[in-house]
């Protein structure tokens, strides 16, 4: 998809800008690149159609008040949500997980059960439940990976039991780009969890929503979180969607304006869903923008990116393969990273690699990835990290191998 991948940087006006002309840039785990359609929509929004949503009884905050309404059914069928009022919008994923742990986990879960997440939980998937457990005297349970970075059968049937509460897990790990066998692992849950009522399956969806068709119902997600800025939308609007049941019968998770029905000195009633757990003025024109992001993904086609993600991959790492003293972390399947490849290089710290690399004009992440316990599991204090999207090129994969290759050289190694 080299010549489609061109086309569309067309959209990206970024990868035009000046300043940019040599830019390779390797970080949209971290997060991606903003169309013009979507840098537009949010435009047009404050330029033709701005009032506070929900509350005007004016034609424009009316109009305000569709785009958002309108904007939140495009965002629950990208993801087969049966109903748009289970979708909630947030600022993130890590707000839509917190949502989650404050409002379900603190009112469900009591003294001896279990939650259960993964090894390669970013923290955003960890803090909230070590949260609740501590509060709760809950136990957090730890699902291990493989080194290639599979859970096996054999681990998920073996932790997850009738004191599981609560299941949390990535979709895609943000380290190791694998895809986790989420639909099988919450069809387990839902049988054997909570003492046979059904433990709750809580998807990070931050990583996958991005590359892959999404279906909650077809997942087995009793809640799924995403954030819009991974997915070409603005920084600043993600979604939730939770099961309407489990969202009905939840208290709010912030509270204040908009999100009553009536309020007296000493009480309030709630609005209904989703609007009990939307407190305040809402970020409509981001809703707006994160709409318009996703039907950008549909006309590029989710088969079309994961089928670049994996082409690009698979280029890295090839090329990586032929270099000494450079490491990919995890699987040797490229087509199992998402466009993701973690990677160390001996004797060369990944800040020095990220920073050496930004000098020719190549933009990777460094660091812990929010993925701390992993790293400790790993032996690594940090690692380097590409990530590639579909605007990148194979031109640019291979300038990016051919730059990795040489950073030991430059950096005084003789082999
Ligand atoms: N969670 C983002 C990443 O993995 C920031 O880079």
């Amino acid at each position: 998809m080299n010549s489609a991948a061109n086309e569309f940087r067309k959209d990206f006006k970024i990868f035009s800008a000046p300043e940019n002309k040599d830019l390779v840039y390797l970080d949209s785990a971290a997060t991606t690149q903003r169309p013009d359609c979507v840098i537009e929509a949010v435009s047009d929004f404050y330029r033709t159609s701005n009032a506070n949503p929900l509350r005007g009884l004016y034609s424009l905050s009316i109009k305000a008040t569709d785009l958002y309404e309108n904007s939140r059914k495009t965002v629950a069928d990208f993801i087969n949500a049966p109903d748009s009022s289970c979708l909630i919008f947030t600022r993130n994923t890590t707000e839509s997980l917190n949502l989650v742990a404050y409002s379900y986990g603190m009112n469900s879960v009591n003294e001896g059960d279990e939650i259960v997440v993964s090894c390669m939980e970013h923290h955003s998937n960890i803090l909230p439940w070590q949260m609740v457990c501590r509060a709760k005297k809950a136990k957090l349970v730890w699902l291990e990976s493989s080194d290639d970075g599979v859970i096996s059968k054999e681990e998920y049937e073996g932790k997850i039991n009738s004191r599981t509460k609560i299941v949390a897990i990535a979709q895609v790990s943000n380290v190791f780009g694998i895809t986790n066998p989420v639909s099988d692992i919450a069809a387990f849950a839902h049988r054997v969890g909570d003492n046979g009522k059904g433990a709750v399956v809580v998807v990070d969806g931050a990583q996958s929503s991005p590359h892959m068709k999404i279906d909650v119902q077809q997942l087995g997600a009793d809640f799924f979180a995403m954030s819009g800025h991974k997915l070409c939308a603005p920084m600043g609007i993600g979604a939730l969607y939770g099961r309407k049941d489990l969202l009905d019968a939840m208290p709010p998770f912030l509270s204040g304006g908009e999100m009553i029905e009536y309020v007296t000195r000493e009480s309030a009633t709630y609005a209904e869903l989703p609007h009990k757990f939307e407190a305040g003025t809402v970020n409509a024109g981001d809703a707006v923008g994160f709409a318009r992001a996703v039907k950008y993904l549909d006309e590029v086609g989710l088969e079309n990116i994961e089928r670049n993600d994996n082409n690009l991959a698979k280029i890295i790492m090839d090329g990586f393969s032929n270099i000494p003293h450079v490491h990919v972390i995890g699987n040797s399947d490229s087509a199992k990273h998402c466009g993701i490849v973690t990677f160390t290089i001996d004797g060369v710290h990944p800040h020095d690699i990220a920073s050496i690399l930004d000098t020719e004009h190549v933009a990777i992440r460094a660091g812990h990835h929010c993925a701390q316990p992993l790293m400790q599991k790993l032996g690594v204090g940090s690692t380097a990290r590409a990530s590639a999207y579909f605007y990148n090129t194979q031109d640019e994969a291979v300038r990016f191998v051919e730059k990795v290759s040489k950073i030991r050289g430059w950096m005084g190694f003789k082999d």
